[in-house]
């Protein structure tokens, strides 16, 4: 049964302190379990927030990273509404520039190839994930990401996946395709609901007011015709890094 903990900050500063100092946790806990820590970004301002003092966390041992993407747009890898080129200059560029790059065969980004195609370019990021999660896909099961990081949206949609979409309801594969996003571009790759909820941990960030409603409707109602209140990781925890302004409705903070 997973749990869920709601941190609030007073500033953004504060949040990105926390979080450099929760992932690099996460990954320490991970490297000394498995020797390697496997982690998903989405886009939006979560890059930034999550990064920002991360870069500088002497204690995380970068050379061990996996890093995938929660979700991705279709467009080309250096556009600027890629998702991918969020994490580059917000990560992996300052780590490179500072001697600590993570291995280029580790940072499993979608195909510039297969944008076009964004049933082909799911299936391809599948396929590589799969080689990296080699049990779970021996196994038939889902990948346990040690760490997945997501951003919520106004209509509480998170990953790519929004509210009243079938592919809530996708029960079979990891990665999925969409074509009909509701949040500009329409055309994206997205991990699917089962993987998400076979992390170790996710954690959500939010901030600003206007999350306000929706964050009390998520985490306090558990509305589950909004996709992040759908997130519930079996053997996993939630967490949820909020400002005090987007945390201001709710009953604990
Ligand atoms: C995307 C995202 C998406 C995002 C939320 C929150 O590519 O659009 O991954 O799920 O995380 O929309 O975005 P903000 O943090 O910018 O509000």
């Amino acid at each position: 049964m997973s749990q869920t903990k709601v941190f609030s900050f007073a500033s953004g500063n504060d949040i990105s302190q926390a979080l450099s100092e929760f992932v690099a946790q996460a990954s320490s806990e991970a490297i000394a379990r498995s020797g390697r820590f496997t982690v998903a970004f989405s886009g939006g301002s979560l890059p930034a927030t999550v990064c920002r003092f991360l870069v500088d966390n002497g204690d995380v041992d970068f050379a061990k990273w996996h890093v995938f993407w929660a979700d991705e747009r279709c467009v080309k890898l250096d556009d600027s509404e890629s998702n991918f080129a969020l994490v580059k200059s917000e990560l992996l560029d300052p780590l490179t520039q500072a001697g600590r790059g993570i291995p280029a065969d580790q940072v499993v980004h979608i195909s510039e190839a297969l944008v076009h195609d964004s049933a082909a370019a799911a299936a391809d990021y599948q396929s590589r994930m799969e080689q990296v999660f080699a049990d779970a896909a021996h196994a038939g099961s889902f990948p346990a990401f040690d760490c997945v990081l997501l951003g919520i949206g106004p209509d509480g949609h998170t990953c790519s996946l929004f509210p009243g979409h079938p592919l809530l309801e996708e029960t079979t594969k990891w990665v999925a395709s969409i074509d009909d996003s509701p949040k500009p571009p329409p055309r994206r790759i997205t991990l699917t609901l089962p993987v998400v909820n076979h992390a170790a941990r996710v954690a959500f960030v939010a901030t600003g007011a206007g999350k306000r409603d929706m964050l009390k409707r998520i985490i306090e109602s558990k509305d589950a015709d909004l996709p992040a209140a759908r997130v519930a990781p079996a053997s996993g925890s939630v967490y949820w890094f909020l400002d005090s302004a987007a945390a201001q409705d709710l009953s604990a903070s």
